[in-house]
C-alpha cells in the first residue's frame, strides 16, 4: 500500500526518484520522503505530509544532490500520516523503505529500545533500520545484515535500504510486496511497480517472494528464500511511458472510463473467432483443467469481488457448473469445504491484493483442481502463483476508484463460462455463437452508453447535496447495482447501498423519503416485472427514482421518476453496458463535490497490506 523507487546512478537521482513516486501515488498518498547519497557519503532526506507534490517543491527549493538514493509514498498503517512517520526512517548510517506491515513490530521494538535504541516515529518500519543497524555491527556486508533482518521478521515487506557510507549500492528484500528491478545502462533502479521507472527503463526483473537482491550500478545479485543465488528472467516491458498520463483528460478515472471501448477490444482480441470461443487461448494446459471444471469458487475484493458476483449468474445459467462468490478477507479465514473438481477463481486488477493472494496460497493447501486468476497486472504475484492466469489486458489503471478493470474482467469471465459450458457440453454451438455475437457487440454499445456523459454530468447535479442514496438491481443487475453504490461512496463520499430490489420491503424501504434518490437499474429481462412492482413501492413512499432501462421496459416519466432511457443492447451482455452510465454518475458526483477523483481520501488503489 506504499510506493518504493530507488536508484544507484551516476547522474543525480532525486527527480528520478520524485517522478517515480508521482506514477507510484496510485498505492498511497499520505506522505512522501526521499534520501540521497553523495560520492562524499554524505545523506540528505526530505519527507513531508501530504503528496508527492508537497515532496517536489520542498525539493525544488533545496535541491538534492546524490546519485543513489531511495524514496516512498506512503499509505498509513503503523502511525498517523505526519513528516515524522513518513519514510525513509534512518538509524546511524542506514535508510529505508518499506511497503507492508511488520506483524512483530512491537516485540522488536522492546528488544531494540533495550538495546539502546530510540524511536522517533510510531511506524512499524523504523524497526527494520534499527536492525539494519544493529546487525551492520558484527555482520561482513550490507547483503548479509539483511538477510539477518529479514529472519527476524513476521508479517509482509518490500523493502529496499541504503548505506550512507557506502553509496554505490542498495539491498532489497521481497515477502508479500511486490518489487522489480529496472535494468539501465550504467545504472540500476527499483521500485514497487514498474510503472515508476517506465522513463528510465523497459527491461526489468521481477523479484519473487522471498527474494533479497543487491543491486550496484552495473550488477544485479539475486539470492533466493534459501540464501542461494537465484537466475531471474529480465522481461522487455511493452508499458508506453505515457501509460500513466491523463492525455486530454482531467482525471485518470474519466481516461480510464473513456478507454473501455479499446480496452475490450484487446481482452477479447485472440480469444474469440467470430463464433467461436478459442480455449486454447486461456492458456498452456487451460482445456484439461477447464473440462473437469464442476465448481468454481470466485474469490476477490471490492470491485473485483463485485464482478465475480455478475459472473455467478453466468456461470450457473449458461456453463451449468455451480458458482460461489466470496470476499477474499472472509474466506481466508473460514473453514470451507473443498467441492470436487473445483476450480479457484481469483479476480484482481492489479494481481496483489493482500488479502486474495493469501486466499490463493491457502486454497492451494485445501484440495481444489487447480487455481486460476483474471487479472491485469502481468508478472503480478497472482498471476505467477496460479496455475492458469487469464489477463484482462485493460491496460495501466492508475484511477483508485476501479472501471475498466471491472467491464473487462465481466468480458474476461463470460468468455471463461463459455469455454466450461462448450467443454461439458452445456453451451451449445448456437448459443457459443449467440454469446460471441454479444461480446463483440460490447464496445460499440459502450460508445454509445458514452454519448450520455452530458445527460448523466446534468443529472449528477441532483445528488450533490444528498447524503445518502440506494441502488437497486435484480439478477445480474444486482451486483450492477453494487458495483456502482462502491464506485459513488468511494470518491464523492456519499452514502450508498445498495439491495437486491426485491429485498427492499424487508427493511431498507423505511429509508425511503424525498432526500434519499434511488437508482434502479431496470432493463427488459425476465425479471423486469418484478422490478417495476420494486419501483412502486418506493414511488408510494414519496422516494425519488432515477431508473436507467431502455426504451422496450416501458417507463414513463413522471413525478418523483426520472427515466433515463439507454439503448436496446444485446442481454447477455447489457450487465457490461449499465456499469458505463453508472461510472459517468459517481464520477460527475465527485466533480461537483470537489473530491479528489482519482485518489480519494483514506484510499489506496493496491491494497497489499491485510
Ligand atoms: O486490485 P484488486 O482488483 O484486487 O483490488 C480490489 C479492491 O481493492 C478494489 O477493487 C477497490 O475496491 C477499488 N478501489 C474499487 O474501486
Amino acid at each position: 500500500m506504499c510506493g518504493i523507487v530507488g536508484a544507484v546512478a551516476q547522474r543525480d537521482v532525486a527527480e528520478i526518484l520524485i517522478n517515480g513516486l508521482h506514477r507510484l501515488e496510485y498505492r498511497g498518498y499520505d506522505s512522501a520522503g526521499l534520501a540521497v547519497v553523495n560520492t562524499a557519503c554524505e545523506l540528505q532526506r526530505v519527507r513531508c505530509l501530504g503528496k508527492v507534490k508537497a515532496l517536489d517543491e520542498a525539493v525544488e527549493k533545496n535541491p538534492l544532490i546524490g546519485g543513489t538514493g531511495i524514496a516512498h509514498t506512503r499509505w498509513a498503517t503503523h502511525g498517523e500520516p505526519s513528516e515524522a512517520n513518513a519514510h525513509p526512517h534512518v538509524s546511524g548510517d542506514f535508510a529505508v523503505v518499506h511497503n507492508g506491515i511488520i506483524e512483530n513490530h512491537e516485540e522488536l521494538r522492546e528488544m531494540l529500545k533495550a538495546r539502546g535504541y530510540v524511536f522517533s516515529s510510531q511506524t512499524d518500519t523504523e524497526v527494520i533500520a534499527h536492525l539494519v543497524e544493529w546487525e551492520m555491527h558484527s555482520a561482513p556486508s550490507l547483503l548479509a545484515a539483511v538477510q539477518s533482518v529479514v529472519r527476524q521478521l513476521t508479517g509482509a515487506y518490500g523493502m529496499v535500504v541504503m548505506n550512507r557510507a557506502d553509496p554505490t549500492r542498495l539491498v532489497a528484500a521481497r515477502s508479500g510486496s511486490p518489487l522489480v528491478i529496472g535494468l539501465g545502462i550504467g545504472e540500476n533502479f527499483l521500485a514497487s511497480d514498474q510503472l515508476a521507472l517506465l522513463s528510465v527503463t523497459r527491461r526489468f526483473i521481477f523479484l519473487e517472494e522471498g527474494d533479497i537482491a543487491e543491486v550496484t550500478r552495473r550488477t544485479v545479485d539475486i539470492y533466493d528464500v534459501n540464501g542461494n543465488k537465484a537466475n531471474r528472467e529480465t522481461h522487455e516491458s511493452n508499458l508506453e511511458n505515457d501509460a500513466a498520463e491523463k492525455g486530454k483528460f482531467r482525471h485518470f478515472m474519466q481516461k480510464e472510463i473513456f478507454e473501455q471501448p479499446t480496452a475490450l477490444i484487446n481482452t477479447m482480441e485472440g480469444r474469440i473467432n467470430h463464433s467461436n470461443v478459442i480455449v486454447e487461448s486461456i492458456g498452456n494446459g487451460a482445456k484439461e483443467i477447464l473440462e473437469k471444471v464442476e465448481h468454481v469458487q470466485i474469490v476477490a475484493c471490492g470491485t473485483s469481488y463485485n464482478s465475480g458476483m455478475v459472473a455467478r449468474y453466468w456461470f450457473e445459467s449458461l456453463a451449468g457448473v455451480s458458482c460461489d462468490v466470496e470476499i477474499a478477507s472472509e474466506f481466508r479465514y473460514r473453514k470451507f469445504v473443498t467441492r470436487p473438481n473445483s476450480l479457484l477463481l481469483t479476480l484482481s486488477q492489479s494481481g496483489e491484493t493482500a488479502d486474495t493472494l493469501a486466499a490463493l496460497r491457502l486454497a492451494k493447501e485445501k484440495g481444489y483442481m487447480a487455481a486460476m486468476t483474471i487479472c491485469n497486472v502481468a508478472g503480478s504475484s497472482l498471476v505467477r502463483e496460479s496455475d492458469l492466469a487469464f489477463m484482462t489486458r485493460a491496460g495501466v489503471e492508475i484511477g483508485v476508484a476501479s472501471t475498466k478493470a471491472f467491464t473487462t474482467q465481466l468480458a474476461a469471465m463470460l468468455i471463461l463460462v463459455t469455454a466450461i459450458g462448450k467443454l461439458n457440453g452445456n453451451i451449445s454451438a448456437e448459443k457459443e455463437q449467440e454469446i460471441i455475437k454479444a461480446l463483440q457487440s460490447v464496445p460499440a454499445e459502450i460508445e454509445k452508453a458514452l454519448v450520455f456523459d452530458k445527460t448523466i454530468e446534468k443529472l449528477a447535479e441532483d445528488f450533490a447535496e444528498k447524503n445518502h442514496s440506494l441502488f437497486l438491481g435484480r439478477g445480474e443487475y444486482y451486483p450492477i447495482a453494487m458495483e456502482a453504490a462502491l464506485k459513488l461512496k468511494e470518491i464523492s463520499y456519499i452514502h450508498a447501498e445498495a439491495y437486491a430490489a426485491g429485498e427492499l420491503k424487508h427493511g431498507p424501504l423505511a429509508l425511503i423519503d424525498a432526500d434519499m434518490p434511488v437508482i434502479v437499474v431496470a432493463p427488459t429481462n425476465d425479471l423486469l416485472e418484478k422490478v417495476k412492482s420494486n419501483i412502486e413501492e418506493v414511488r408510494a413512499r414519496g422516494g425519488q427514482l432515477y431508473v436507467f432501462a431502455d426504451k422496450e421496459a416501458g417507463f414513463t416519466e413522471t413525478a418523483g421518476m426520472k427515466i433515463i432511457t439507454m439503448p436496446t443492447v444485446n442481454e447477455i451482455t447489457a450487465p457490461i453496458f449499465y456499469t458505463i452510465p453508472m461510472q459517468l454518475l459517481s464520477y460527475h458526483v465527485a466533480l461537483i463535490k470537489g473530491t479528489d477523483v482519482d485518489q480519494p481520501r483514506n484510499l489506496a488503489k493496491a491494497v497489499t497490506v491485510e
